[in-house]
């Protein structure tokens, strides 16, 4: 165990929130996470018990694991899973009945890696990947990702076509579509950390200037039409929440916005579009974004947009993700709740992301709750699944 310093109340996180028909409990989410353990794209027993194990302690919602939508080229390990083909189907199915009966509310989060990918490890090596302008990203990054994948993202490749484009977002709202009918309370789309959204959006990734391209205004478009697709198949009921941020996976200093104002022409017709919240990811929820302001990320999410947010990174760590990825890690348990309910209690955000620390203790959101002490970190566990 490790020590707690002044135990902060978190009663306030209990209290609902309606998006669309999803009325979550509480305001803790859990944050999506990839495991690797669905062989050939498919959740197994061990995956349903492991969700309805965080559902059944109280979580208000559950982001699953990304989850490689219906395009050949959108993850690149046979261990993520897929929410098309009959066996994928039923596997997440059953994921969701027994969160359902655990009480909890699950939306998939849905993930095309676009340029960051390495096609060799994946189910279709042959399928071209899909980057907007050919390139991965700017040199001299701060990273955490392997040199030699940064090698062999390196060399340029041909931009995506038109066609190339549209055969995506066809694929987002075929796995939007199959999560609707296979009774997910909700949809997630992972627009950030360097994956297909946000190298659309950034401005280093995205040279374009035709109609996918442009300022940071015509950079949304593909976010848009994304969006849009999903809508327009999914019940009006289900709500939609967007992850963004501002790090990336080619560099954790990017800015995607370097005002609040681009911030809000960026995020302004992805929100009209059809997003109901907001997940402003960070590596640090405590960290602000702009100068003169120490709102964080979902805090200006929630400003510009009037959407509801959610913060997420080092809740109940004393350092972010990314400072401590699956491999490498020297985060250690830390009770920093009091940091989090202050920016909370201002009404900076809605909801708040968890989560190593829901892997780390399954029991988590018990002690935070109670005020008692965490359980020391250990890394390992973010390669089991419990
Ligand atoms: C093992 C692991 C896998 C992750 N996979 C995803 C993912 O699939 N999609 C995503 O948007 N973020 C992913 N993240 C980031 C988390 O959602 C979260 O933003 C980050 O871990 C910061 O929160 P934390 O400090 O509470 O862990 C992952 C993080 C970890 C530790």
């Amino acid at each position: 165990m490790t020590e707690t310093a002044n135990a902060t109340s978190i009663e306030p996180l209990f209290q609902p929130l309606t998006l669309r028909s999803a009325t979550l409990a509480n305001r803790i989410v859990m944050a999506p996470m990839t495991r690797e353990f669905s062989p050939n794209g498919v959740p197994g027993e061990d995956v349903a018990r492991y969700y309805a194990k965080r559902a059944a302690t109280g979580v208000g919602l559950i982001i699953t694991e990304g989850v490689g939508v219906d395009h050949p080229a959108s993850v690149d390990k046979t261990g993520v899973p897929l929410l098309h083909g009959e066996a994928s189907l039923a596997g997440w199915r059953r994921v969701v009945d027994d969160v359902h009966a655990a009480g909890g509310l699950i939306f998939p989060q849905l993930w095309h890696q676009g340029i960051v990918r390495d096609p060799s490890t994946s189910a279709h090596p042959d399928a071209p990947g899909v980057r907007p302008s050919g390139i991965w990203g700017p040199e001299g990054g701060t990273v955490s990702l392997e040199p030699e994948f940064i090698e062999f993202l390196r060399p340029v490749s041909r931009p995506a076509t038109d066609e190339e484009i549209q055969d995506v977002i066809d694929g987002f709202a075929r796995s939007a579509a199959n999560a609707a009918k296979i009774g997910f309370d909700g949809i997630a789309i992972h627009g950030g950390h360097g994956y297909i959204l946000d190298a659309f959006l950034w401005g280093k990734t995205n040279l374009r200037d035709d109609k996918w391209g442009g300022d940071h205004i015509g950079r949304t478009r593909f976010a848009v039409e994304v969006v849009k697709a999903i809508r327009a198949v999914i019940p009006d009921t289900l709500p939609i929440i967007y992850r963004f941020s501002q790090w990336k996976l080619q560099d954790y200093r990017a800015e995607l916005a370097h005002t609040p104002k681009e911030l809000e022409e960026i995020l302004t017709p992805i929100a009209q579009a059809g997003v109901d919240a907001f997940d402003g990811s960070q590596r640090y929820f405590n960290t602000p974004v702009f100068e003169g302001s120490d709102l964080n990320l979902a805090g200006w999410a929630r400003k510009v947009t009037g959407l509801p947010s959610m913060t997420v990174g080092g809740v109940g760590l004393n350092k972010g993700f990314g400072a401590s990825t699956v491999k490498r890690t020297d985060s250690d348990s830390v009770n920093n709740l009091g940091l989090l309910m202050a920016r909370f209690e201002r009404g900076e955000f809605d909801l708040v992301g968890v989560g190593r620390s829901l892997l780390n203790d399954p029991d988590w959101i018990y002690k935070a709750r109670a005020g008692e002490p965490f359980e020391v970190f250990d890394p390992a566990n973010l390669r089991r699944l419990t």
